[in-house]
């Protein structure tokens, strides 16, 4: 992205808090994290400062007035530091690297911001953000009251930066967006990697195994071999069973024969997520229970991308979704409809978080629960369902824009208990899809590995073909 992008970032921020009443916004870079002794935890910058700088050393803040002025606060060269470390930028290249009007050694913070924050009505930083500032703040803001009388007048208001930041970053430019075609197409490629990988060992050691880690060590290895920085978050590889573990984690079990392996994993490129979910049968052929439920899903996730579009609400798709899971639980009977009546019945009671019990997408972007209000916050609240079988109060869900980026993932989980049927017991699924918005509906970025069973099974055949020479 050029350096314009983030010039005009903060042009527009900057417009924000002159609209919202002038103030001075305080925005801080992740903190280096330590692991142990002198090792650190790899250092991912914190997304907004990266959004409105594209500046990705620790030790940095970023001073924004409402009238305009960008000050960067960072690291000073350091000869005997760089050896070790690496390279810094330093204030002075800063200007012309970055676009900031002005940049300082990090080291004059404590004195530059009570001269900073001086005659501002008011001091805008991300509320609750990790790195707490609010007792920095109030120290600085000390320094300023005592200087009032000398005629120093110090900021009246503290006030939340997350809701203006959250808003642009909802909307992703065309940068953005093809940035993020790359990590999910990069995604894409791993999982079908995975599938391949599984098909080849079952081929050759029909009653062997696969362990979870194994598995993962592939996506890894795809994920970096195009230029990927890291997962995006924690890789989930769950092997039959630990399918029904929502936030499972990539460990040791063995994938056996006649099983399904589950894969929730995305990798970031570039400070941008993807996030994508298969579910595949190790062996490459699902089973006829697998087959049913899978269906299921497929069709409860058609439904939800058919919801996602411009003028829609964000929450249509889970609604869609719903619907279909909660209809294919009564016809397989993971639901008896003696005990739980109709499809209707089954939504307005959420009878079906038995089996699905959580939400079909959030927000995707630089982080993979991304920023942005799920609510539309100027329309008057309406009585609605609250997805936990009760009604609430509150502002209806959010209108789709082109543009938005969210994620499509339904799913079903069947634990072992009195009255399911035992041949769909252990069975968990789930399939997710990354979806820009678009003028037209929604674009889904992360098709570049197959999604209904038959193409899945048809993946995983072609990869147990012995080479033609
Ligand atoms: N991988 C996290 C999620 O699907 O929300
Ligand atoms: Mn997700
Ligand atoms: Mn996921």
């Amino acid at each position: 992205m050029s350096m314009n992008t983030f010039t005009e970032r903060r042009a527009r921020l900057a417009q924000s808090l002159r609209e919202a009443g002038g103030g001075l916004a305080v925005i801080r870079t992740a903190p280096e994290r330590p692991r142990n002794s002198d090792s650190d935890h790899p250092y991912r910058h914190d997304s907004s400062f990266h959004y409105l700088t594209g500046f990705d050393e620790p030790g940095a803040w970023l001073l924004l007035e409402a009238q305009g002025r960008s000050t960067l606060l960072c690291r000073e060269r350091n000869p005997e530091r760089e050896i070790w470390d690496g390279r810094r930028l330093g204030p002075e290249a800063a200007p012309i690297a970055l676009g900031v009007q002005e940049a300082f050694d990090v080291a004059v913070l404590d004195t530059l911001l009570p001269e900073r924050l001086a005659n501002q009505n008011a001091v805008w930083f991300p509320f609750g953000a990790e790195a707490n500032l609010q007792p920095q703040i109030e120290g600085w803001l000390g320094s300023v009251r005592a200087r009032e009388r000398m005629g120093v007048r110090s900021p009246a208001a503290m006030r939340d930066l997350n809701p203006l930041l959250a808003e642009m970053r909802l909307l992703k430019d065309a940068g953005e967006q093809a940035t993020m075609r790359r990590a999910a197409s990069i995604s894409a490629g791993a999982h079908a990697r995975a599938m391949r990988f599984c098909a080849q060992r079952f081929a050759t050691e029909p009653n062997g195994s696969v362990r979870e880690y194994e598995i993962e060590a592939e996506l890894l290895h795809e994920f970096r071999r195009h230029g990927a920085q890291a997962p995006a978050y924690t890789s989930i590889v769950a092997a039959g069973a630990n399918a029904c573990v929502l936030h499972y984690a990539a460990a040791d079990a063995e994938l056996k024969a006649g099983e399904l392996c589950l894969i929730d994993a995305g990798c970031e490129l570039d400070g941008y997520a993807s996030d994508i979910t298969r579910t595949f049968p190790a062996t490459g052929r699902f089973t006829p229970a697998q087959r049913e439920l899978y269906d299921i899903v497929q069709a409860a996730q058609e439904a939800a991308i058919a919801a996602t579009r411009p003028g829609a609400r964000q929450r249509d798709a889970h609604h869609a979704a719903v619907r279909v899971l909660s209809q294919g639980m009564l016809d397989t009977g993971l639901l008896d409809a003696k005990l739980v009546g109709t499809v209707d019945d089954v939504i307005a009671t959420a009878a079906y978080r038995s089996f699905y019990m959580h939400g079909t997408g959030h927000w995707l972007g630089r982080d993979v629960h991304d920023v942005g209000d799920y609510l539309s916050r100027g329309e008057a609240p309406v009585d609605q369902p609250d997805g936990q079988g009760g009604r609430r109060v509150f502002e209806p869900s959010r209108v789709l824009a082109p543009g938005m980026a969210v994620t499509i993932e339904p799913g079903i989980y069947v634990r072992p208990a009195p009255g399911v049927p035992e041949r769909y017991w252990n069975i968990g699924i789930r399939i997710e899809d990354d979806a820009l918005v678009t003028p037209q509906g929604c674009e889904l970025m992360s098709r570049g590995v197959p999604v209904s069973a038959s193409e899945i099974e048809a993946l995983m055949a072609e990869a147990q073909r012995p080479a033609v020479r």
